[in-house]
């Protein structure tokens, strides 16, 4: 079975990363979207949260799979029997640290990374700046899926935001 990770921090998940999901489990037997607990930096949306949020826009794909990983990825790779990354690439300023990343996860382990690029459509996008526009009442429903449009707009409402 050819099984891939699309890891990040999806807080939350955006229009950009829901294309390179669906274009990945074209792609592939299975599809692991790995969001990362990081212990070390708190985000806007709980872990659950974002595993919600996620599981809710990925079931019109039915080979896709939504797991939290804790440590390095290449060990969540071998743990799920995936030895191939996803990542998209918005611009060459991703590139330099994505370039780093992949040439590490394959030393450590031989975990191959693919860069997809991302739909131009979506090539400024980033989970940051959406919750900077949601923050000051912007219009972010043409960059997320609408739950998380959602979702944003109650959080933001509810910290007085
Ligand atoms: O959405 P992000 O924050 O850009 O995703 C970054 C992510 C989760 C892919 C990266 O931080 C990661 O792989 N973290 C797990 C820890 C790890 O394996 N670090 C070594 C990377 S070479």
């Amino acid at each position: 079975m050819r099984r891939a990770v699309c890891p990040g921090s999806f807080d939350p998940v955006t229009n950009g990363h829901l294309d390179i999901i669906g274009r990945s489990s074209r792609l592939f037997d299975e599809v692991i979207v790995a969001v990362l607990v990081n212990e070390s930096k708190r985000g806007l949306f709980s872990i659950e949260e974002r595993l919600d949020m996620l599981r809710e826009v990925a079931k019109p794909f039915e080979n896709v799979r939504i797991e939290a990983f804790q440590g390095l990825l290449v060990d969540f790779c071998q743990a799920q029997h995936a030895s191939v990354v996803v990542k998209g690439l918005r611009a060459v300023s991703d590139f330099d640290y994505e370039l780093q990343m992949a040439q590490m996860n394959v030393g450590l382990a031989g975990v191959e990374t693919l860069f997809m690029p991302t739909n131009p459509q979506h090539s400024y996008l980033s989970s940051s700046l959406v919750k900077d526009v949601a923050k000051w009442g912007g219009d972010i429903t043409p960059h997320v899926p609408e739950v998380v449009a959602r979702r944003l707009s109650d959080r933001f409402r509810q910290d007085g935001r």
